[in-house]
């Protein structure tokens, strides 16, 4: 049985929430305006041509869009976007991007655990190299923008330096890293490919199995690439050699668009917990065996998940009940607290079978970690309770751990610029402030961070969806994303 140490007892780790909590407070809300200043010339309506053709609407929005299309029909599915880890679509993604990339003047390679790299040196390859990124994975019956955007518009900006013969004028190395895995759908455990860059995933992790059985290093294998836990050790990267970590992505969320700017910048992430819970009870047969005398762990189930729901969406009830954490803790879970039960599975699955057996995944998101772990703490006592009391047995797997990150404030102030820049050129005048936000979705910023500091762009998405076929950025979003990064590389000059 996996333990779960109660939390927020230690006195230091107390005051580090109250931090923490303070830091974020409010947690996934907006944050005050910082003031943006821009040396822009204003450009007025006759200079509107010239404004555009500097803008380079061909490589950062018209190629860029086709190419998320393209990207977005890469799957191993039919019908719907799917792209996990090492399978056969991943394989061709990666190959288009790798495409992509040398056609924006960059060296390529893959690594030993599936990542693309493009990197172009500048005037001094032996300097610290800036990294940018996001994943080429995706979540089953996905949206095409979801890992890709980040990629894809890192690539026009280059794109537009290398035709315009400025690559070389890059004080620093760029790398751009299309990660092999971000969502963690084939293995449950995320971060395959940043994580091993940055030096935190475990050599067990190349024997954890996917559904078929299959092994992390026999998925590589299946695709060529040899690993074993020396390779693994050798992805990591020296510190020394990077300077920064960046990516876009889209927001996935509902407040860009409502304040109606299309970019924002990142402040932190939330911290991210996975579970894999099993109850196991007694298979029969559906018609036969009376109600009294079930062990049957489909019920269990339900009233497992039912738990989970009332415990995320009222924390204040039972963690507060017990005197586990103070009030700065319970506050900052009632603010961004969100737990799933995503994937369930029963066997043998049939309609006219008590099942033998019931397996559901669990996702807990929260800004505050100390708070995160209270809540999986308390879950996990409670939930062994009902388990006991409806006499059928159930194992708790802890399957990931994110802590939250915290971005750099200074790679945040530069990227801010850049969007303000973009957005401004974009717009031909001045816009208001640009946005900070929470990000509660996950992303390779956390294992980067581990590695280097980490800075984020957000993209406005319709309606703040995401995980989802309905995903959408506006082709005019995507131009100006890739204006961004490129106003942002503009300063690495
Ligand atoms: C990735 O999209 C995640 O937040 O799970
Ligand atoms: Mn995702
Ligand atoms: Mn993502």
């Amino acid at each position: 049985m996996a333990s779960f140490h109660p939390p927020c007892f230690h006195t230091t780790i107390i005051i580090s929430c109250v931090v923490f909590i303070l830091f974020f407070s409010p947690a996934l809300s907006l944050q005050e305006p910082v003031l943006l200043l821009s040396n822009e010339t204003h450009l007025d309506a006759d200079d509107s041509e010239v404004r555009k053709t500097e803008l380079f609407p061909e490589i950062l929005r018209d190629e860029a869009v086709g190419r998320l299309n393209e990207l977005g029909q890469v799957s191993d599915a039919n019908g719907y976007l799917e792209r996990t880890f090492l399978s056969h679509a991943s394989v061709r993604a990666a190959k288009l991007i790798s495409k992509w990339m040398e056609d924006a003047g960059l060296t390529t390679w893959v690594d030993s655990m599936g990542n693309v790299h493009g990197r172009v040196g500048g005037a001094n390859p032996s300097s610290k190299a800036l990294l940018i990124g996001s994943h080429l994975d995706t979540v089953i019956d996905a949206g095409k923008f979801d890992g890709s955007l980040g990629i894809v518009s890192a690539l026009s900006a280059l794109k537009v330096l290398h035709v315009n013969g400025r690559l070389r004028k890059l004080r620093q190395p760029v790398e751009v890293i299309a990660f092999s895995d971000e969502e963690g759908v084939r293995f449950q455990s995320t971060f395959l490919g940043s994580g091993a860059i940055a030096g935190i995933l475990p050599v067990s992790s190349l024997h954890i199995r996917d559904k078929s059985d299959v092994t992390v290093q026999g998925a590589l294998e299946d695709k060529s690439i040899e690993i074993n836990e020396d390779a693994l050790s050798h992805l990591k990267y020296d510190p020394e050699s990077v300077s920064a970590y960046i990516e876009v992505h889209i927001e996935q969320g509902p407040v860009l668009e409502s304040v109606g700017l299309p970019l924002g910048v990142v402040k932190g992430i939330a911290g991210q917990t996975r579970l894999k819970v099993t109850v196991k009870g007694s298979q029969g047969h559906a018609g036969t065996v009376p109600m009294s005398m079930r062990q049957d762990p489909m019920p269990a189930a339900a009233e497992l998940i039912v738990l989970l729901e009332s415990l995320c969406r009222y924390p204040e009830n039972f963690i507060s009940q017990n005197g586990q954490c103070d009030a700065s803790v319970v506050d900052s879970l009632k603010g961004s607290l969100v737990c799933t039960v995503g994937e369930i599975s029963s066997w043998p699955s049939a309609s006219n079978v008590i099942p033998g057996q019931v397996t559901f995944t669990v996702d807990i998101r929260a800004m505050d970690d100390m708070g995160r772990a209270a809540i999986i703490y308390e879950l996990s006592n409670r939930m062994y309770q009902v388990c006991d009391r409806r006499s059928v047995s159930c194992l708790i797997e802890p399957k990931h751990d994110a802590n939250a990150v915290i971005c750099d404030t200074g790679l945040s102030t530069q990227l801010k610029s850049a969007a303000y820049a973009a957005v401004k050129k974009m717009a031909g005048e001045d816009i208001s402030d640009v946005p900070v936000l929470m990000s509660g979705a996950g992303h390779d910023a956390m294992a980067m961070s581990h590695l280097t500091k980490v800075g984020m762009l957000f993209v406005r998405c319709r309606g703040g969806i995401s995980h989802s076929p309905e995903e959408h950025v506006l082709d005019d979003d995507v131009w100006a994303a890739g204006l961004a990064i490129l106003s942002f590389l503009e300063t690495q000059m």
